[in-house]
This record gives C-alpha cells, sequence and structure tokens, in this order.
C-alpha cells in the first residue's frame, strides 16, 4: 500500500444509526490512509451511506451516484454505495450504475479493509454480521455522540423495510458499549444517544439478559458532567424500570421517542403493530404522571393502504388526546418485500395520501408550539452547542432547542435559561 493520504466523502442519507454508520467506515478508513474530506469535488473516493426507508430515500441516493457518475468523466474517482438500500439491492447496482466500483451492505463494514482495495468492481452483502473489530470511530459532531447498542429488527410491521435491511436484532455486549461510552466521554463529548431500532429490546438476545434500564443506570455511574439519550422505543417494550430509571436519574434525559404510527385500532393491527390506542395512551400518562416535563414524541404515517378518512382523523385526534410534544411523519410509501406493499388494490390514492400528509404536518405544527409554550415562564437547563447571529442556540433535556442571550458562556457548558418566549420550533430566553 502506497503511503499517500486519499480523501474519502461519505454523503450520509439515513437515520442516526446509519448516521454511526459513516462515522465508524470514517475510522475503519483512517486506519488505510483515507482522510475524510467535506467537498465530494476534492475526494478520491465518494460512498452514500443510503437509507431504504421510502421510496424518496432511495432516490435520493441514485441522483448522488448520477452526480457521482459526471464527476467520474472529469477525475479519477472511486464510487461506492453502501447503507439500507446497498443491502436490498446488491449486485443490482453494479449492473444499473456502470461508474460504481463498490457496493457493501450493513453488515460488511467491517470488511471494508479488504474491499477497499480491489482492482476489480466488488459487491459484498452479507445477511449475518461479521464481529465488529477495534477501530477508530471519527466523530462528526462534537458535543453529541451516537452509540449504538442494538442493530436489526424483529418485529416486521406490514409497512418497514429495516428488518430487511437490518437483520434479526443483536445487541452488543454491555462491557463493549461501557468501553465505547468511556472513550467518548474522554474525548469531552458531553451528550451519549445510545442507538437501536427499538432500544428496549436491547439484552433479550444475550445469555445474561441485560436491559435497557440497567445498561443506563451504568453509564450513570460513569464519572463526568454529560447526558444520556436513547432511542427508539417500541411502546409495548417500555419497562416499568425503565421509567423508574429515568425518573430517578439526573443524566438520562426526559425525552421519550415512542412511535405510535396510526390513532386507529384497524390501521395498528394491518401495521402488525402490537399495541392499540388504549394501551399507548396508558404508556404515555403513566410516563407523565412519573416524570416531570417529560417530552413524548412519536412517528405517524399517512395514507396506510387501505386507511380510511375517519381513520385518519383518529390519528390526529391521538396526537390532541396524548398531547404529544412533537412528531415526525411520512406519506405511506410501498417497499420492497414488504407485505403492505402487495396490497395494491388498498393504495391510498396519491392526492389524497398528500393532502392528509399536509394536515397531519398542520396539526404537528400546532402541538408543537402548545408543547413549546408550556415551558414559557420557566428556568430549563441548557447544554451550549452553537453561538450563531449574535445569540447562543443550545438543547433542554428534553430536548427543546433555545436560542438564549448569555455573558460568559462557552460552547459545551450546561447554563440555565429562563424562557421568556416560544414559537412553534423552538424556545427563547436569557442566561440566568
Ligand atoms: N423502529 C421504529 C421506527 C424506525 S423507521 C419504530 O418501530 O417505531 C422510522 C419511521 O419511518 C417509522 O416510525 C415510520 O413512521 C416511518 N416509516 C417506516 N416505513 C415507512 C413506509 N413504508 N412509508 C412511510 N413511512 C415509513
Ligand atoms: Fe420497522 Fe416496525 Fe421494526 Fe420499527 S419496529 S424498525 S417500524 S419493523
Ligand atoms: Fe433508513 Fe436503514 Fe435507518 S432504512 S431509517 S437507514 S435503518
Amino acid at each position: 500500500m502506497s503511503n499517500t493520504l486519499k480523501k474519502v466523502y461519505i454523503e450520509t442519507l439515513g437515520c442516526q444509526m446509519n448516521k454511526s454508520d459513516s462515522e465508524r467506515i470514517y475510522g475503519i478508513l483512517s486506519n488505510f490512509n483515507y482522510v475524510p474530506c467535506a467537498n465530494e469535488n476534492e475526494a478520491d473516493l465518494c460512498i452514500v451511506n443510503t437509507c431504504s426507508i421510502r421510496k424518496l430515500s432511495e432516490d435520493k441516493a441514485y441522483s448522488k451516484l448520477g452526480v457521482w457518475g459526471k464527476l467520474k468523466k472529469e477525475k479519477s474517482l472511486k464510487i461506492g454505495i453502501c447503507g439500507c438500500v446497498a443491502q436490498q439491492e446488491g449486485e443490482k447496482l453494479l449492473k444499473r450504475f456502470p461508474y460504481v466500483d463498490l457496493v457493501f451492505g450493513t453488515q460488511n463494514i467491517y470488511e471494508l479493509p479488504e474491499l477497499i482495495d480491489k482492482k476489480t468492481r466488488v459487491c459484498a452483502i452479507r445477511e449475518k454480521p461479521v464481529a465488529e473489530s477495534d477501530f477508530n470511530i471519527i466523530r462528526t459532531k462534537s458535543l453529541n455522540a451516537w452509540l449504538p447498542i442494538i442493530e436489526g429488527c424483529n418485529n416486521f410491521c406490514s409497512y418497514c423495510v429495516v428488518p430487511y435491511t437490518r437483520g434479526r436484532e443483536r445487541s452488543r455486549i454491555p462491557q463493549v458499549i461501557i468501553n465505547e461510552a468511556k472513550n467518548i466521554l474522554k474525548e469531552g463529548f458531553k451528550e451519549i444517544t445510545l442507538l437501536g431500532q427499538n432500544v428496549d429490546s436491547y439484552g433479550k438476545d444475550l445469555a445474561e439478559k441485560p436491559t435497557l434500564a440497567g445498561l443506563l443506570r451504568e453509564i450513570e455511574l460513569l464519572e463526568g458532567d454529560f447526558r444520556i439519550r436513547f432511542t427508539t422505543s417500541y411502546p409495548t417494550d417500555i419497562t416499568d424500570e425503565l421509567i423508574e430509571t429515568v425518573k430517578n436519574s439526573k443524566k438520562i434525559c426526559e425525552c421519550f421517542h415512542i412511535p405510535m404510527q396510526s390513532g386507529s385500532d384497524r390501521i395498528l393491527k394491518a401495521m402488525n403493530r402490537r399495541y392499540d390506542r388504549k394501551t399507548y395512551g396508558e404508556l404515555v400518562k403513566k410516563i407523565r404522571n412519573n416524570i416531570k416535563n417529560v417530552t413524548i414524541t412519536s412517528d405517524f404515517i399517512a395514507g396506510f393502504p387501505s386507511e380510511t378518512h375517519q381513520e385518519f382523523e383518529m390519528t390526529l385526534s391521538a396526537i390532541d388526546e396524548f398531547e404529544l410534544d412533537y412528531s415526525n411523519t411520512a406519506a405511506y410509501s410501498p417497499r420492497p418485500n414488504t407485505p403492505a406493499a402487495k396490497w395494491i388494490e388498498k393504495y391510498v390514492d396519491e392526492n389524497e395520501k398528500k393532502h392528509r400528509l399536509a394536515v397531519l404536518n398542520e396539526k404537528v405544527k400546532q402541538m408543537s408550539l402548545k408543547s413549546n409554550n408550556k415551558y414559557v415562564g420557566c428556568e430549563l437547563e441548557v447544554l451550549v452547542e452553537n453561538f450563531k447571529d449574535g445569540k447562543f442556540e443550545g438543547r433542554t433535556r428534553n430536548n427543546k432547542v433555545v436560542h438564549f442571550q448569555g455573558e460568559n458562556t462557552k460552547i459545551g457548558d450546561f447554563v440555565n435559561v429562563a424562557i421568556d418566549k416560544a414559537s412553534t420550533w423552538c424556545l427563547f430566553g436569557v442566561k440566568k
């Protein structure tokens, strides 16, 4: 191998797990003479780390490849594609995009060193993961670190591609996670977010049966001033032990991301979700009764096959009834391999779907403003993350963005801010 440094650019299109993978890929490649670069035009190797959750995200990956295909006519460039679309499409990508050199799946990251120097075009897709190896991780944010604890999903919701692109649930062993957390703190990070498609399933596949709550308590014991977050939770898997742990903790933030997907029991059943509206409501109530100032956020899908107007309205009323603080939203998108994609005769009309999404987004906006208004007049702890246009910017423990003025403040500080104003997406205030 030559010693000249080469530049690698990764375009990351997916969820936090996907972003965390990119940090690992940068890290692995750094052991093989590649340095990250921020500009694709300067790169010797461009990789698109893809997401397949909706058709829109898949299409974004292909248009990126198109741009790089043109770039490759002007200069020497290696092009790679990885992530969930790569896992799903495999070899087909080499045929469809003749300028692509490298395709690797979600379970092939630790094989990269062998793949990267191949002189021929390669496609490496594994069903089962290779054991992770000890490489650097080049984290892209400076205060908030992602820490995957479990990958994969066993739930097979009828609309979702993730079980096919990430495989079955696999937990990392507690000691590996704790060691990674220690390193994160040593590097000066102030916030650790534990990641998994279903974080509450953590440990079920391990012999010792560790739990998310136990893991959180162990991380809490590590020395230093820092926050801990975790995402994403499946409604029926949140235990009383977890709620109790968050309640009693000083470091774990008061935030639960618990996607509900629909407010209609019939649609929830068709989605193969294992709870109904009533159970979801009871969970939300229990969390709110136990944890002060807790934020509960969700995901909803508009226009799932066969969803009637009335059923859609039940989603809107659920957001009101449970006073959800925020939600991600999406129009239903048929995905390869998933059962719901086959119910073509039940598809909701495209325009109707778009209309429902717009109505849903309007509802989320209202709820977000209502939630933010609750904090006007309160004093909240903020982690300072940025300074822009003469104001500091940071987030509260319950994940609200705050813009504020203050003296003797620097990025990375924890400060108390008196909130004097709220808008739909953020809070405003003055440092105390
Ligand atoms: N594991 C999490 C969600 C992971 S995917 C959970 O169970 O809730 C993130 C979100 O994408 C989902 O919550 C869902 O709202 C949305 N999503 C997944 N598949 C989708 C599809 N085919 N069409 C539209 N939205 C989808
Ligand atoms: Fe997808 Fe359902 Fe698994 Fe979430 S729980 S990743 S929505 S299959
Ligand atoms: Fe997308 Fe894969 Fe994450 S499909 S949401 S990048 S797990």
